[in-house]
């Protein structure tokens, strides 16, 4: 059995399945180990440091022979030049985030690489099509990270957007085995993309307390932030985002702090730790490469039991 659709066609791998981008975390081992394993890894830029992403991506090339992307997500782009950045490192495939799809699309696709716009709402996701993006990366609220402040489930977004646009789509939030990426692609998903389960893979960076946070999270352990205010963001459940849940008057975002204290630091309360409710779903920290594999042979086996129990 093999999956074979538009995204593997598209990104040149053997497993439909994205690693999410994130700031300080998406750089070479976790994404090196990623695309070794037969999906796509992909490279941040959302923690700005662009001379070190440049080092990361001539990493990735001694890593891998294998296919990765790169991330621009455009609320955190510093460097008005970051399209001819991307350009630059050769990459054939980018993902555009948090802003407007008419921003970057054409630039990017007249240099030849393949984009896929995130969008969180149906009207994105047409605007996003109009732009001309190649695919769209369809996010539901329950995923971590920067959010819109209107969160709509995967479950109601995702068959929505599919009824309505012919591109490829990647699903994200939410997904973490091979029954979820199933439900995915019977919604009309052709891929999926995960943040959480990379978050806490075994070769992500972050410190042992946000893997372990994670692991010991129930499925209502994240709060949804800011949404008063823009960007929302969901959260992993601490003793600082509890006191900051309902707060409508203030921005948040002013909260973040210092980030790399609870990345790297394991100070769980020295920033906003951004987790997905899938976290109550995990249960152990594990190598990428079990992870895919497992998430291919449960896909491939909960196809097969479905179609035997109902066809
Ligand atoms: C720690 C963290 C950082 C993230 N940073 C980014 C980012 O820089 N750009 C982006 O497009 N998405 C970012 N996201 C969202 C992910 O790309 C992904 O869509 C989301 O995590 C999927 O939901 P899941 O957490 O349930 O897997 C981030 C998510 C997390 C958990």
């Amino acid at each position: 059995m093999q999956f074979k659709n538009r995204i593997t066609e598209l990104l040149g791998v053997e497993i439909p399945l994205v690693q999410a981008p994130m700031g300080w975390i998406a750089r070479s081992p976790l994404a090196s180990a990623v695309s070794n394993s037969g999906a796509l890894g992909i490279i941040e830029t959302s923690s700005g440091e662009l001379d070190v992403i440049r080092e990361e991506i001539i990493k990735m090339r001694d890593l891998t022979d294998k296919p990765f992307g790169v991330n621009i997500a455009q609320a955190f782009v510093r460097d008005p030049k970051i399209v001819q950045f991307v350009i630059d490192q050769g990459v054939r495939f980018v993902t555009t985030s948090a802003g407007n799809p008419q921003r970057y699309t054409q630039e990017l696709k007249s240099a030849g690489l393949t984009v896929f716009h995130v969008v969180p709402s149906l009207d994105a996701a047409l605007k996003a099509v109009d732009a001309g993006v190649d695919g769209l990366v369809v996010e539901g609220g329950e995923g971590g990270g920067f959010k819109n402040p209107q969160d709509v489930s995967t479950m109601v977004l995702l068959p929505l957007i599919r009824s309505k646009v012919d591109v490829p789509i990647i699903a994200a939030g939410g997904f973490i085995d091979g029954a979820s990426m199933a439900a995915a692609f019977a919604l009309g998903a052709e891929a999926v993309q995960m943040g959480t389960r990379m978050v806490s893979a075994a070769e992500s960076p972050v410190h042992e307390n946000w893997k372990q946070a994670i692991i010991n999270a129930k499925e209502t352990d994240t709060v949804f932030l800011n949404r008063a205010h823009s960007p929302a963001l969901r959260a992993l459940r601490t003793e600082k985002t509890t006191r900051l849940e309902f707060e409508t008057e203030k921005n948040v975002m002013a909260e973040f702090g210092q980030a790399l204290e609870l990345y790297f630091g394991g100070d769980m309360e020295a920033s906003i730790a951004l987790t997905g409710q899938v976290a109550g779903r995990i249960d152990s920290v594990r190598p990428v490469a079990d992870v895919i594999a497992e998430v291919k042979a449960e896909f491939f086996a909960t196809v097969s039991a479905l179609s035997k129990q109902y066809l």
